[in-house]
């Protein structure tokens, strides 16, 4: 049995068999693997007999699961509107500098990943970054450069 497969079945005994176990065991993947494989929904689907398109469905309805391989730090900015009219577009156009990358992308190392994100329930203090499970609200750009540059340093 691969490692994934032992993973999915450890989630399926915490969370059980129920369709309402679809997102924590989702989630749960996410937060071991960092993207959900074709081979992890497959098997997903297998154990809670449902069907793979339906697994896929639910995936990627929810932009949080990402369903390709993404870095060890995910950067996502708030792309919604009272982000978007407080520079959200700055604060994206520093980080792909800083990060050589789009929106999108991956950088090389697979250190960073770049991403948009709808509303993370701050608007009251846009722009709004999340760096992995971190909310940073009130960005400036120069803030948002010293953001990565700690995530740099911490060599993760
Ligand atoms: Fe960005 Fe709500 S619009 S956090």
């Amino acid at each position: 049995m691969t490692n994934t497969e032992n993973l999915i079945l450890d989630l399926v005994e915490k969370h059980g068999r129920e369709r309402n176990s679809l997102m924590p065991i989702l989630q749960g993947v996410v937060s071991q693997e960092k993207f959900l494989s074709e081979e992890a929904m497959i098997a997903i689907a297998r154990e809670l007999d449902l069907s793979a398109a339906d697994v896929y469905g639910t995936a990627s309805f929810y932009t949080f699961l990402d369903t390709v391989p993404r870095g060890k730090n995910i950067i996502r900015v708030c792309k919604t509107i009272s982000c978007h009219m407080r520079n959200k577009d700055e604060i994206i156009g520093v980080l792909e500098d800083q990060l050589k990358i789009k929106v999108g992308e991956t950088t090389h190392d697979k250190r960073f990943t770049l991403l948009t994100a709808n509303c993370l329930g701050w608007c009251h203090k846009g722009p709004v970054m999340l760096v992995n499970d971190e909310v940073y609200p009130e960005v400036t750009p120069q803030k948002a450069i010293e953001i990565v540059e700690e995530f740099m340093k911490k060599n993760n």
